[in-house]
């Protein structure tokens, strides 16, 4: 069946950096399908040809050493433009005649894609309706919601409310962009995929997991956004709580939508809720110094660019086994990580002292900019009594498979074409999920609320998280990537 792309916010920063660099690549593969055109649809002028050429200008910036102009010419065949504003209903009328005029045939999957800024999505939805376009009498509609999807519960029940008015569940496909890397998908693989690592995934051999996503970037161009929402909403009821989900649930039957998203979110049901002293105890935060002096931020802001978050998971694989989720912006290095730190054997029949052992086993599933996973054990040094020092088995997918890895947005933009909902998020996980970061929020808002620490840039975060690991007997493992 043809295929419509329609991108909302076509004149935007998403379009430019992910969206179009993604649908050039798939083209490039020849992964579109052959009958399938992309519509922008945006406030600015355009003709069909000055956005081809101001998006061509763009794409050799972002698509980088594989842009190639013959293959660019060819896929820009595939562009056009229809001008038109969102809180306009008489544009959506528009946009739908300009639909059946560029479809020629009686049936076409039409997935449209809101790149705008979050406000507009009501607006966008209820003008879909109201238009007839989610209509599926000529072949499937579905949405793509880009985060941040709500800025708390409320929120995001409303906004779950609205689409589904106009959009069945089905229809629905929230995108968070860290179920589209390959290393992320690649946790599916390694887990299920394999027998060795499942009898050992539970509380009986591990002690606890880090999952960090560091960036070295500070907030950049973002700051006013980012003031009024911070790591938590930014980074972890999406991205880390994602991260969470694929590293603690229990096997799906089948790789399908839904049985894959019924064990997700089965793990956010079993987070233990923080509430009161749990979130003092349990939660960190920090902010880097000088962001204050950004103008786009308030001069006395409270907004933390850092934190650790400490969650337990109440059922029988995971109880007693501590999950740390962490990021920050401004930090060491760019490196997200997921690390399984195994319990240590429970004896130790070689000297204490220098020789004898001092770290446990531990797995680290490189997400980004290194991608692969290394085992951490014990072994002999060799000719030097009975000293052991720690090594490592080490896979990374660039030198096994000679290859570039793909971009976030390819592998999930074909999905929902396709109509394969696995890597989106369904509104139960959305909500789940800030049932579990709404009462920090709201803590972290209070009179009593916990100290944010200051940290210089460039570093592992504050000092004083190290202390707070060490306070239970545990240390982060901070570590940059080494890149191949
Ligand atoms: C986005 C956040 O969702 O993810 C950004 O809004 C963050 O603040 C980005 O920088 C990180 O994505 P990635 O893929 O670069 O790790």
């Amino acid at each position: 069946m043809p295929h419509t792309f329609v991108i909302f916010g076509a004149s935007g920063d998403l379009t430019h950096r992910k969206l179009v660099p993604a649908l050039y690549q798939l083209h490039r593969k020849g992964r579109l399908p052959e009958q399938m055109r992309v519509v922008g649809f945006a406030r600015s002028p355009f003709s069909h040809q000055q956005w081809r050429q101001g998006l061509a200008e763009l794409a050799r910036e972002f698509v980088g050493e594989s842009f190639e102009q013959a293959v660019w010419d060819e896929f820009s065949q595939r562009l056009f433009y229809q001008a038109g504003d969102i809180n306009n209903k008489a544009d959506f009328d528009h946009l739908a005649s300009f639909l059946k005029e560029v479809e020629r045939e009686a049936q076409s999957t039409r997935v449209y894609y809101f790149a705008t800024s979050p406000k507009f999505y009501e607006t966008a939805v209820r003008h879909l309706g109201q238009a007839g376009l989610a209509n599926e009498t000529e072949g499937p509609r579905q949405v793509i919601v880009e985060k941040p999807f709500g800025t708390n519960l409320t929120s995001a029940q409303h906004l779950n409310a609205a689409i589904t008015t106009v959009f069945e569940e089905r229809q629905v496909y929230r995108i968070d962009h860290y179920l589209g890397k390959e290393t992320v998908q690649n946790l599916l693989v390694l887990r299920f995929a394999n027998t060795i690592f499942e009898p050992i995934w539970n509380r009986n051999y591990i002690d606890h997991v880090q999952i960090t996503v560091a960036e070295s970037v500070d907030v950049g161009s973002r700051a006013k956004y980012y003031d009024g929402s911070g790591v938590l909403r930014d980074m972890f009821q999406n991205h880390l709580l994602q991260l969470l989900m694929i590293t603690a649930m229990e096997a799906p039957i089948k790789y399908e939508p839904d049985t894959i998203r019924n064990e997700k979110v089965k793990v956010l049901q079993a987070v233990r809720p923080l509430v009161g002293d749990a979130i003092r105890e349990d939660t960190f935060r920090a902010q880097y110094r000088g962001y204050t002096s950004d103008e786009d931020v308030d001069s006395n802001s409270r907004t933390a660019t850092f934190a650790a978050v400490k969650l337990w998971i109440d059922n029988w694989r995971w109880h007693g086994v501590p999950f740390y989720l962490r990021s920050g912006k401004a930090m060491s290095c760019r490196s997200s990580q997921i690390v399984i730190q195994f319990v240590a054997p429970p004896h130790m029949m070689f000297a204490d002292g220098p020789q004898s052992a001092t770290e446990a086993n531990r797995l680290v599933i490189q997400v980004q900019p290194g991608e692969g996973i290394q085992l951490h054990f014990e072994t002999k040094v060799p000719d030097a009594g009975m000293k052991l020092r720690q090594t490592d088995l080490d896979f990374d997918f660039c030198r096994e498979f000679h290859s570039v890895m793909p971009g976030a947005y390819e592998r999930l933009l074909l999905d929902a074409l396709e109509g394969d909902a696995s890597l989106f998020a369904r509104a139960d996980e959305v909500e789940t999920a800030w049932r579990i970061i709404d009462p920090v929020l709201e803590y972290w808002r209070t009179r009593d609320q916990p100290s944010l620490f200051a940290y210089d840039t460039g570093q592992w975060g504050p000092m004083k998280s190290t202390a707070w690991m060490a306070r239970q007997d545990r240390q982060w493992f901070d570590s940059c990537p080494v890149l191949y």
